[in-house]
């Protein structure tokens, strides 16, 4: 490959050098002497000024939107802005919009519009700069945990466990008629299997991470994970990425906490101090959040609830809602941890209160604009406890974790999509990765 990446061209700028860059032409302006065209090539958030003498020969393709390779001589103008003095320059692919290109230069698109069109939508601005920032992100997170030794496991896709509990699993079955036929052969329920048993598409790794923990000590994964619920919000997807990360010998929720806010701290910082550009090109307002220097607050769940209730929001059975969550956040005015949870709220794995055995010492970290962005637990370590809580003897090998050199540990899983979402303030998750799949919305 002989031609630069924009960003490096940009970064360790070589004023005089034969250069040759590839990219998208993002705007054109035609003056008496000279074209200028804006060159972007998906490395950075900024463009490359190019800068054509009338006198090369053009082709008429040259449009906003075309794929072009250029070879000239870096310069810098008289105001002192580095820019590329064309002597080739090269139309790869043409672009018109009559033809239906959606995109044109001089309207600002909104997302809900770029939304329409997933294949061309990396070609935006706003998308381009969301996934450097969502890229990123995830080599901070790999590189936190490398950083405190966590060792990184692939959870599997497939899987028997519904490790929520709330049926919120879809279920997986071959296609494969013979295979059904034989199955149904014999005595099987077409609808439930996948080679015999019930089948579904993993909704947290978190039950395989806690026996990786229970012989290797301090793991994480991150992989996409799968949510049958069917709710179109700006906070939903049916497939969204989740960090999970099992913290061995984890024996108080002081620590579980610990490890959450760093990491998120950290997230914060680091990108900030990366991708800079992005973020300013996806938001102009976003700057560095207050809560960055503070701690985040603590709030027992009963407490939380006599805040929401002093303020006239009445707390159902069904736990603190979407609206509900948000003002707590706005009332602490930073990240709050909502600890000490309700045990029928919450899931069968989470350890039971010391101090209260209606209660469980589960967390959810609210922050703002999207509510709650991890959820996590101590694990409950008592054998007999924990199998009268047991969901379906299909989890009988997790219960037996617990007898065999059993050690306390705790975890969470953290939304990489909601992350994006503060970090950045996208308004809606199905912009913070490159192919959103919601209810009904799986077409390419
Ligand atoms: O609170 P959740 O359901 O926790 C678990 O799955 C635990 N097993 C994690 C663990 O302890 N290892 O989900 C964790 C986070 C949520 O806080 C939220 O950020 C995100 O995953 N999340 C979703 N993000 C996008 N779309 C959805 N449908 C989501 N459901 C959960
Ligand atoms: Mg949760």
């Amino acid at each position: 490959k002989k031609y630069s990446i924009i960003a490096s061209v940009l970064e360790t700028p070589k004023i005089g050098e034969v250069t040759e860059v590839k990219g998208w032409v993002k705007s054109l302006r035609v003056q008496k002497e000279f074209i200028f065209a804006d060159v972007n090539d998906g490395s950075c958030a900024q463009k490359l000024q190019i800068v054509i003498p009338k006198n090369l020969p053009i082709d008429d393709n040259l449009t906003y939107g075309s794929s072009v390779h250029i070879t000239g001589k870096l310069s810098k103008s008289p105001r002192g802005q580095l820019e590329l003095i064309a002597d080739n320059i090269n139309v790869l692919g043409k672009c018109v919009i009559l033809d239906g290109y959606p995109f044109n230069p001089r309207t600002v698109h909104p997302p809900e519009y770029i939304r329409k069109f997933l294949h061309l939508r990396s070609r935006t601005n706003y998308i381009a700069a969301i996934l450097r920032v969502r890229h990123a992100v995830t080599t901070h997170i790999h590189n936190y945990f490398a950083k405190k030794n966590y060792i990184h496991i692939h959870t599997p896709i497939l899987t028997s466990n519904d490790c929520e509990g709330a049926g919120e699993v879809f279920k997986v079955q071959p296609e494969n008629n013979e295979t059904i036929k034989a199955m149904m052969q014999e005595g099987k329920n077409r609808d439930s299997v996948y080679f015999g048993t019930k089948t579904y598409l993993t909704v947290s790794g978190q039950l395989h991470l806690e026996a990786i923990c229970r012989g290797m000590g301090d793991v994480y994964t991150l992989g996409p994970t799968f949510r049958a619920e069917n709710s179109r919000s700006r906070l939903h997807l049916s497939e969204f990425y989740m960090l999970e990360a099992e913290i061995a010998f984890c024996d108080s929720m002081e620590k579980l906490q610990k490890v959450i806010e760093d990491l998120l701290k950290y997230i914060f910082i680091e990108t900030r101090n990366t991708n800079e550009a992005d973020l300013f090109l996806i938001d102009k307002s976003n700057k560095t959040p207050d809560w960055l220097n503070k701690q985040f607050v603590t709030l027992p769940y009963d407490e939380a609830r006599n805040v929401l209730c002093a303020k006239g929001l009445d707390v159902t059975e069904e736990g603190i809602n979407k609206e509900q969550e948000l003002t707590l956040v706005d009332h602490c005015q930073a990240p709050v941890f909502i600890v000490q949870w309700p045990k029928n709220l919450k899931s069968f794995y989470m350890k039971e209160s010391s101090f209260d055995n209606s209660k469980v010492d589960a967390l959810d970290l609210l922050a703002p604009l999207t509510g709650e962005i991890v959820g996590g637990s101590l694990r409950e370590d008592n054998y007999e406890k924990l199998k009268a809580k047991l969901p379906s003897d299909a989890l009988n090998w997790y219960l037996e974790l617990r007898k065999f050199g059993n050690i306390p540990t705790g975890g969470f899983g953290l939304g990489l999509e909601r992350i994006l979402q503060v970090l950045c303030n996208i308004p809606n998750i199905k912009d913070t990765l490159p192919f959103p799949r919601w209810p009904h919305n799986c077409d390419m």
